[in-house]
């Protein structure tokens, strides 16, 4: 899957998706990164891409012309016109894993990603399909967000985990369940013992008792599921 990303920032998102898990798939060519840097696309000389509000207030907002031709460059380097192109902002609809599981489908997604008081809406108007928030909080910036979103997603492509069950079995895939809880050696640590039932090599006993574990921790930490 290719990701085009629009930001001022795309050190930023090439070096966080260079580790790790992130970082073999794009060796692999699983993911590409294709960070365009916004600023490339300035208006003028002094590499201007934001200008104070319409009506005053403080704060200052993304100019359109520059997203609007960085959206050019990476629509001549895609060869999915349809694609997705989104918006992350605290406005968006909140990311689910049914919405990353959707979007995984998708061949390339286009994330662009906004500073200072947001965008020109015009811009939002004329190139956005959708906008998406990673959660009811203001961060300084869209990056930290795309980076989330590229993350969720990944990770449920084929072959970027190791073990393709790996992600089967866990939180929200089955059924909006939380997932039971792990243990590894040593079977005591600080005079807590590793539940008896694991070590019994019962394995129908087991996976019963891990399904009751899902369900107990679901209604007790996250009833709303
Ligand atoms: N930009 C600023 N805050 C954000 C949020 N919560 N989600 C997505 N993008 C954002």
């Amino acid at each position: 899957m290719i990701f085009h990303v629009l930001t001022l920032f795309p050190e930023m998102v090439k070096e966080s998706t260079s580790h790790s898990i992130l970082g073999r798939a794009e060796k692999a060519g699983l993911i590409q990164i294709n960070a365009v840097n916004i600023r490339d696309f300035a208006v003028n000389k002094h590499g201007q891409v934001d200008d104070s509000p319409y009506g005053g207030g403080a704060g200052m907002v993304m100019m359109a012309q520059p997203i609007y031709d960085a959206y050019q460059h990476a629509l001549k380097q895609s060869k999915s016109p349809t694609l997705p192109v989104i918006y992350l902002s605290p406005q968006g609809k909140v990311l689910t894993q049914q919405k990353v599981r959707e979007l995984s489908a998708e061949k390339e997604i286009m994330l662009i990603c906004g500073h200072y008081e947001g965008l020109d809406e015009r811009i939002i108007e004329e190139i956005v399909t959708e906008e998406i928030s990673i959660g009811d909080y203001v961060l300084t910036g869209g990056e930290p967000a795309a980076l989330v979103l590229i993350d969720a997603v990944s990770r449920l492509l084929s072959g970027v985990l190791g073990k393709e069950e790996s992600h089967q079995n866990e939180s929200f895939s089955h059924e909006n369940l939380l997932e039971h809880p792990h243990y590894t050696r040593p079977p005591v640590f600080m005079g807590r013992e590793v539940p008896e039932v694991l070590l019994s090599g019962h394995h129908a006993k087991i996976e019963e008792w891990r399904r009751e574990q899902s369900a107990e921790r679901t209604r007790r930490k996250r009833p709303g599921l």
